[in-house]
């Protein structure tokens, strides 16, 4: 079976006119490994008969001014064959003006947004204002569009998935979201689109992201404070690495728990790329 490009709604209707358990993956294009597993991920959920449609959308109102949308890598023709490879059926790659009813996103303002809870205006929001706004309005759009039963996102964005999980309970959507784990390069660092931005020294400094998420996870048993000096000290060796932050949470992202489960969250800009990671760990426990 060959994967099915559509770029309208109209297209996407008829492509899905028969009945099929249906699972979706929201993307911005430029695929790579991590998309490709959450396609794969996707398939075994759905079986052969089940359908997959991914969306390949570069969306315009979850980046702020000064940011990358002018120059985010636009790739579709290798997307598709991605999506091909992976065991996709439909590519669904709309235009603004088909998402948004209008390609004038100035009067936006005037439109029904979805507004997060006050976590989206922590961590990525803190330093994206109103970028999660945009995300989830788009993922409401979408889950529209294209009446998934499933929906798969991944741990890579984790806030992200945080955030969509909570829309999703909160709203009544009646659709499951799966994580999917991150998909790495072999030194550590998890792959993204915006990779591709760094030059061969900056890539290499990148590694030190995910070294120093492995310190925390090693000096978690030290506790918080512990265990973010252990990770603060691997990011130390490169003073070209900035970092915007680098912090413990629970695994809802509220405050760190004294002990048990948590999540480890990075983001910090290497030249001028921006890069989050995160990890699971362990907190606390040390005699
Ligand atoms: P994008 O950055 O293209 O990511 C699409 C999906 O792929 C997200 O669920 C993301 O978490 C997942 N992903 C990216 N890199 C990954 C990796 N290395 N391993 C596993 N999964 C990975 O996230 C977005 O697009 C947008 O915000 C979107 C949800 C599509 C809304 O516009």
């Amino acid at each position: 079976m060959s994967v099915t490009l559509v770029s309208t709604r109209d297209e996407l209707a008829q492509a899905c006119a028969t009945p099929a358990l249906t699972a979706v993956v929201m993307t911005m294009g430029a695929l790579h490994e991590g998309h490709a597993e959450l396609i794969r991920a996707a398939r075994r959920r759905v079986g052969s008969e089940g359908r997959i449609i991914v969306t390949d959308f570069v969306n315009p109102t979850q980046f702020g001014a000064g940011e990358d949308f002018d120059r985010y890598p636009r790739t579709l023709d290798a997307d598709i064959a991605v999506c091909q490879d992976a065991g996709a059926d439909i590519v669904f790659a709309p235009s603004v003006e088909d998402v948004y009813g209008t390609s004038d996103l100035s009067t936006l303002g005037s439109q029904v947004q979805v507004e997060p809870s006050p976590l989206g205006a922590e961590l990525e929001g803190a330093s994206r204002p109103g970028h999660f706004r945009g995300v989830l309005t788009v993922v409401a759009k979408l889950m529209h569009l294209t009446s998934p039963d499933l929906a798969f996102f991944g741990e890579k964005d984790y806030q992200q998935l945080a955030l969509i999980t909570a829309m999703v309970r909160d709203l009544r959507f009646p659709i499951e979201v799966v994580p999917v784990a991150t998909v790495r390069e072999s030194d550590g660092l998890a792959m993204s689109s915006r990779n591709r931005y760094l030059s061969e020294s900056e890539r290499t400094t990148a590694s030190l992201i995910p070294q120093a998420l492995l310190a925390v996870i090693a000096a978690g048993a030290l506790g918080e404070q512990a265990a973010i000096d252990a990770g603060l000290a691997v990011l130390a060796q490169d003073s070209s690495i900035d970092l915007d932050y680098l912090v413990i949470r629970d695994l809802d992202l509220s405050t760190a728990p004294a002990t048990g489960p948590a999540r480890v969250l990075i983001a910090a800009r290497v030249g001028s790329t921006r890069l989050l990671d995160n990890m699971a760990m362990e907190l606390g426990g040390a005699s």
